[in-house]
């Protein structure tokens, strides 16, 4: 098997990349370059600069480096941005999409795995959400994953590639401080820029029906996402079909807000109490993933926790961030 990874400079991308050649998969990267960090692949992994919405490039990378499997990563990933600019969000994510399908068809390479999200979901007001949880997403980023989806399943089935979604859900840490996670848009960079500013976190909301008022999420650290990724791609390079697996990726359990600030505090040694603000809107109280069908269909669960999540995140903010 060779897989080509597109996005694999990117922050999720770099750790799929290592994981599988640290494996021993044979891995080239495609990324356009526009969110990347080069320097975090491995010196062994060729990349390639290109677009997944450029098809003759698609075609000329399988054909030339002899592709039997495709890590779809690369697409836009800011839910603010998606809503100010949904005809990008759609372009670039649904429309690079298909133009990676119809290569992957006239290259004939049968084997995709997709970076889809929890943002499918939306708000569910369930316990735990499992992959039969209705999907219902609450903005164009969520959409657009959530039509990627389908577009996977059909193309799938048109043109004979097995196909496995992945929804991942709150990904956090760093599998080595260099890989570190360079954006500002989640709980654990966002908490990291106020405390490095000398500002206390903020919360959002704290009279949610949860526990501690706060509202409830799944982290998942992002070097266990990656063995993820590493256990699929071995499920469609098997001898049993995957058909169209679509999986949760999280850990099963819910952290809530305040007590991943308590956890940022102990780890950064600045505990400082984080200031109560008014609810944002669209934010669900609970977003916990059910991790069973991916346990039951690789062999895989989640082995690290908070802690050493937040702890690795923190060891590569002070790299990137000079602390
Ligand atoms: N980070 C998260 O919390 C999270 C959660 C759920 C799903 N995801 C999904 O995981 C994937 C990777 O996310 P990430 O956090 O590593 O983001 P990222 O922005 O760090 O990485 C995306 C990479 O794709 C590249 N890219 C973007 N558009 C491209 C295109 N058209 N052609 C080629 N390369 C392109 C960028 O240069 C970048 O290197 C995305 O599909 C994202 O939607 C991320």
């Amino acid at each position: 098997m060779t897989w080509l990874i597109t996005g694999g400079a990117g922050y999720i991308g770099a750790h799929v990349a290592r994981a599988m050649a640290g494996a021993g998969e044979k891995v080239v990267v495609l990324d356009d370059l526009s969110a990347a960090v080069p320097a975090r692949l491995p010196s062994d992994v060729p990349l390639v600069t290109g677009s997944t919405l450029d098809g003759p490039r698609l075609r000329e990378v399988l054909t030339e480096h002899g592709v039997t499997g495709v890590v779809h990563l690369a697409a836009r990933k800011q839910v603010a941005e998606s809503v100010a600019e949904p005809t990008r969000y759609y372009q670039e994510n649904v429309g690079g999409l298909a133009t990676l399908l119809d290569a992957m068809a006239a290259a004939g390479v049968h084997r995709l795995l997709f970076s889809s999200s929890a943002a499918v979901y939306g708000n569910p007001d369930v316990d735990l959400i499992t992959e039969d949880t209705p999907c219902a997403p609450v903005n164009p980023y969520g959409e657009t994953k959530l039509a990627g989806e389908w577009l996977v399943r059909a193309a799938g089935r048109a043109y004979g590639i097995s196909t496995v979604c992945l929804r991942y859900f709150n990904v956090a840490g760093a599998a080595a401080p260099e890989l570190a996670d360079t954006g500002v848009f989640n709980i654990v960079p966002m908490v990291f820029d106020r405390l490095t500013r000398g500002e206390a976190p903020r919360i959002f909301g704290d009279d949610y029906p949860t526990p501690d008022g706060t509202c409830v999420r799944d982290y998942i650290h992002v070097a266990d996402l990656a063995e993820a990724h590493l256990a699929a791609a071995r499920r469609l390079a098997g001898d049993a079909p995957a058909g169209d697996l679509t999986l949760n990726i999280g850990r099963g359990e819910g952290v809530s807000v305040r007590e991943l600030i308590t956890v940022i505090g102990e780890v950064s040694g600045d505990g400082r109490e984080p200031v109560v603000e008014p609810r944002r809107p669209g934010d669900a109280p609970r977003a916990v993933a059910s991790a069973e069908r991916a346990a039951r269909e690789l062999g895989w669960r989640a082995r690290r926790d908070v802690h050493e999540m937040v702890a690795s995140a923190w060891e590569g903010w002070r790299l990137h961030h000079g602390k």
